[in-house]
């Protein structure tokens, strides 16, 4: 267990292939919690299968961050991003404190798009009553890191619902730009958004000299 030189309070934990329960309930009540609303008004419905499956692909690695003091009233959902405020969703109806404690986490596999090494990322879900503390960026920070050193990727690559408008700015403050293989974004104001886009940042991957 390590953590991350400006998040003293909160550990981190790598699995390089999905946890096991109860941490994996865990992360999948976060995500269907911070992201059932902008799956039903995106693409109208929540994948459940298809998340149960991508969380389970062997080689998909996650990385979590927990708080770690014994201050549990922390997990109490006070915030909800502006994509989801006033409306009233399923997910609300469901904990996001099945384990008190998860603040975070992101989850990533290392592949190829059109014959460019990458690491995708699947995930990156920030508990409500932690975000705002750059726990997002953190964790980005960390991706990126093993995306150079562990992985030797060219990218690293994600997707974003056009309607998290709060992540798109995120992602762009933290370097991300619109890849090449994503939809465009329209010109005119009447003109439909897709439902999604793709972003991409490229890491700088040193060469080691072989002696
Ligand atoms: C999007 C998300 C991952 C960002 O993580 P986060 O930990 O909240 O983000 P950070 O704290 O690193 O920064 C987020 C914003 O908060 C601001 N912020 C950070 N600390 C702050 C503080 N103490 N006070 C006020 N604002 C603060 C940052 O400047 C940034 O502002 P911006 O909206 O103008 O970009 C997170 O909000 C989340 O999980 N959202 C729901 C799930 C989601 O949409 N995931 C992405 C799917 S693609």
């Amino acid at each position: 267990m390590e953590s991350l030189p400006f998040l003293p309070t909160y550990t981190l934990t790598h699995h390089p292939t999905p946890p096991q329960d109860p941490l994996f309930t865990s992360l999948y009540t976060l995500l269907k919690h911070n992201m059932y609303t902008l799956y039903i008004t995106s693409i109208l419905s929540w994948p459940t299968k298809r998340k149960l499956h991508q969380m389970r692909l062997p080689r998909m690695q996650y990385l979590v961050l927990r708080y770690s003091s014994d201050d549990s009233s922390h997990n109490t959902v006070e915030t909800q991003s502006s994509d989801t405020r006033g409306l009233s969703t399923q997910a609300d109806n469901e904990s996001t404190n099945s384990d008190p404690l998860l603040a975070a986490f992101a989850s990533f596999l290392p592949g190829t798009v059109h014959g460019v090494r990458v690491l995708y990322l699947y995930e990156l879900q920030v508990s409500p009553s932690h975000q705002n503390r750059h726990l997002g960026e953190g964790l980005m920070w960390e991706v990126e890191r093993r995306a150079v050193t562990g992985h030797r990727v060219e990218k690293v690559i994600l997707t974003v619902f056009s309607a998290n408008v709060s992540a798109r700015r995120f992602y762009q403050r933290l370097g991300y730009e619109l890849d090449a293989c994503s939809s465009k974004m329209p010109v005119g104001e009447e003109l439909p958004e897709p439902s999604f886009y793709i972003l991409s940042k490229p890491v700088v991957t040193v060469e080691r000299v072989e002696n």
